[in-house]
């Protein structure tokens, strides 16, 4: 077969698949705990939600979209990200009216137009929790010890905070200038994409990964002498929550977020096990997006973490994710004659609640010999196989086998349910 996946988007087969189902539970979980309901939200959107939202100059928007015309010839978008839609619909079905406020969270695949590498794909799936309508410090501190208790959890080692603020549209100008000031003084030594962005975005320029601008960058104006007197205490007590919490965290003057609707807090948690794409998440505040894509003030703050990347460290570290599914029972037919039989008592096990395997097959194609069908249910990880032969079929009885002690009984069909749960409540 020629054809293949696109490039940059991958299947995640069983052998990964658990391991994702297993960090969706922990995460469910945490979620919950911390008073978090989730949403499902729509996979594509009006392009005008991101154009507005996330910031028509942010490389996202520019550069990364999978944005095409339905057949009725609206521009529409496959989310690159999820606070702008979660946002959307908190305002469309009135979440936070009379400033109620809403914690919500979802889960999903994103779409960006990104160069592939490792970590880095065009698919890739995001958790994601936002406060809304909480413009206070405490949520800012909430929404990183949420983040950080899922990788904790999910036993992520060696993992770093990384924590900056970006101001607000009343300091913002000014920080805006000092930097144009700077980088214009520093042209020649910038990267053609930064001197592009000088006028347009300049903060961006902080962000470049390559390592002339990076040299540059580093000797920038710091944001913290230029934010506001409600910036600057906002900025300090969430250090201090986050001191008070236990968490340690590295400042860093550079972190300005590829996502142009972030205010006040901007935050990433690092992993050392990743390479070049080493952000497990990375969120912060952003108290005027909602009025950007055309709603009322609501402030919020939220983070989002990249599934893909976390099921990677965790695999790299030997994180447990937990017991793979497998089958408590394997049905085996002795006889084509027992295969009616080993069918019915399948379908009974399962409704009474066991993981149970039988051999499909049927006498014209794939039936498979006993020997086969055993050495499979010894390989499945069943701790029981039932079998039906000649004998048990006429006797209406099932050998039952325990597969840790090797013991074989033969009990009447009726009992079998029993015979397993007695012996699993005795071990
Ligand atoms: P983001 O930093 O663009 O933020 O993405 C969050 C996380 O998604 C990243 O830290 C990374 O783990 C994962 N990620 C991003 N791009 C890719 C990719 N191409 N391949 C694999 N994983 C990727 C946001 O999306 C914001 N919406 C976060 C947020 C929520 N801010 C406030 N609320």
């Amino acid at each position: 077969m020629d054809i293949r996946a696109p490039r940059g988007v991958r299947d995640i087969l069983p052998d990964e698949s658990w391991k994702w189902a297993y960090v969706l539970d922990v995460t469910a979980k945490t979620m919950a705990d911390f008073g978090y309901a989730e949403v499902h939200l729509p996979v594509f959107e009006q392009t005008e939600l991101f154009s507005r939202g996330v910031g028509d100059t942010t490389d996202i928007v520019e550069k990364e979209m999978y944005t095409f015309l339905d057949r009725g010839g609206r521009s529409v978008t496959l989310r690159p990200e999820a606070t702008a839609g979660m946002v959307r619909a908190a305002l469309e079905h009135g979440l936070c009216v009379h400033g109620a406020s809403a914690k919500l969270w979802c889960q999903g695949p994103m779409f960006r137009y990104e160069r592939p590498q490792k970590g880095r794909y065009r698919q890739f799936c995001q958790l994601d929790a936002e406060c809304l309508g909480l413009p206070g410090p405490v949520a800012d501190v909430e929404i990183i010890a949420l983040s950080a208790e899922i990788f904790r959890r999910l036993g992520l080692k060696n993992l770093e905070v990384v924590l900056n603020s970006v101001g607000c549209p009343n300091c913002r100008p000014g920080y805006r200038q000092a930097l144009v000031d700077y980088f214009t003084s520093k042209k020649e030594g910038l990267c053609e994409t930064c001197i592009g962005r000088l006028d347009r975005n300049p903060l961006r320029v902080l962000d470049c990964k390559l390592p002339d601008c990076g040299a540059i960058a580093d000797a920038a104006p710091a944001v913290y002498e230029h934010l506001c007197g409600e910036c600057t205490s906002h900025f300090e007590e969430v250090k201090a929550g986050l001191t008070r919490l236990g968490f340690v965290y590295k400042l860093d003057k550079r972190l300005v977020r590829g996502l142009d609707y972030y205010t006040r807090t901007a935050y990433e948690i690092l992993s050392g096990d990743l390479g070049a794409q080493n952000a497990v998440c990375g969120g912060g505040r952003y108290d005027n997006l909602s009025e950007s894509i055309g709603g009322p003030h609501l402030p919020g703050v939220g983070f989002a973490g990249g599934i893909d990347r976390i099921v990677m460290v965790m695999e790299q570290q030997g994180a447990s994710f937990g017991e793979r599914p497998q089958p408590a029972v394997c049905v085996v037919a002795q006889s084509e004659a027992a295969r009616g039989a080993s069918q019915v008592l399948t379908h009974r096990l399962r409704r009474e609640g066991f993981a149970v395997e039988q051999d499909a097959g049927d006498s014209s194609r794939w039936a498979r010999s006993f020997r086969a069908q055993m050495k499979s249910a010894g390989g499945s990880g069943a701790a029981w196989v039932c079998i039906i032969g000649d004998e048990e079929l006429a006797s209406g009885s099932v050998a039952v086998k325990n597969m840790n002690t090797g013991d074989q009984v033969v009990v009447p069909d009726a009992e079998v349910t029993r015979t397993i749960q007695t012996a699993t409540s005795e071990v």
